[in-house]
């Protein structure tokens, strides 16, 4: 199977509040469309919260943990609201003939220190086996330590990329940035000299935008394709393995 995971800084009009970007989903339900009814099926969605996620999350102050009464319908809010925009993401993709059923994190993992300790992959599995696309998304979870947590969409990729056979993911830039220009390949000997080009994003994104995701990847340690998802057919030549503008991780 594939990863594909679409960044919230494309789904969402990242520098509002619960903004979806409707133009941006719908031209990516319709890519994914084509993809699907062409035959290539065997891949998971997972998408980032953008709009819906980070900014209420620090509107509640929630990245601290969740334990009073007003963190907890902080979590339960930000929860609902990553599920109104992955109800839109499916919502565009059912439009589009595609069998998207979302299945949101929460509801099936937990975390302890903000990292991933259990997760019912087995239920993602099945409905892609069965000829459905799961979507998952960026989400607050339960945290054996701090109550709850967010768990970014990038997270959900390093846990479900390991037993991937690629892994995409689509931002809103062209690929890792170095010196205004896009760096092909990141491997052992670049990584320490690109790290220094990386940061976390400019729009509100409390899990470290670029910099956040890289460090993921390394750890999902595999490689990865990093594409710019405003070029929808960028992410689909990836999805049907062909070459694209993109940085591959190594
Ligand atoms: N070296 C870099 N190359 C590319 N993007 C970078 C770099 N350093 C920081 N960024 C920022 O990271 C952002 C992408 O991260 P993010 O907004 O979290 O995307 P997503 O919504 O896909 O998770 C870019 O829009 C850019 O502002
Ligand atoms: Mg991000």
């Amino acid at each position: 199977m594939q990863v594909l995971k679409l960044g919230g800084s494309v789904l969402t009009k990242k520098e509002g509040y619960m903004e979806l970007d409707q133009k941006n989903i719908d031209s990516l339900a319709k890519m994914l469309g084509g993809v699907w009814k062409s035959g290539v099926r065997e891949f998971i969605l997972i998408h980032g919260a953008g709009s819906f996620g980070h900014a209420v999350v620090l509107k509640y102050g929630l990245d601290n943990g969740v334990r009073t009464d007003e963190q907890k319908a902080g979590m339960a809010l930000t929860h609902a609201a990553c599920t109104k925009l992955s109800q839109a993401v499916v919502d565009a993709l059912l439009k589009n003939g595609v069998p998207a059923v979302a299945v949101p994190a929460a509801s099936i993992g937990k975390l302890s220190n903000g990292r991933i300790t259990k997760m019912d992959s087995s239920i993602v599995l099945s409905l892609l086996s069965s000829g459905f696309l799961p979507v998952l998304h960026g989400d607050m979870m339960l945290d054996d330590k701090k109550g709850g947590a967010v768990c970014s969409g990038d997270q959900l990729v390093s846990y479900f990329g390991k037993g991937a056979e690629r892994v995409i993911l689509g931002t809103n830039v062209d690929g890792i940035i170095a010196d205004g220009k896009v760096v092909p390949e990141i491997n052992g000997a670049n990584l320490q000299s690109v790290l220094s080009h990386v940061k976390g994003a400019e729009t509100a994104d409390v899990t470290g935008g670029m910099r956040g995701k890289l460090e993921e990847l390394l750890r999902m340690g595999k490689p990865a394709y990093i594409a710019n998802a405003l070029h929808p057919e960028r992410i689909e030549k990836l999805l049907r393995g062909e070459k694209a503008i993109c940085t591959v991780v190594k």
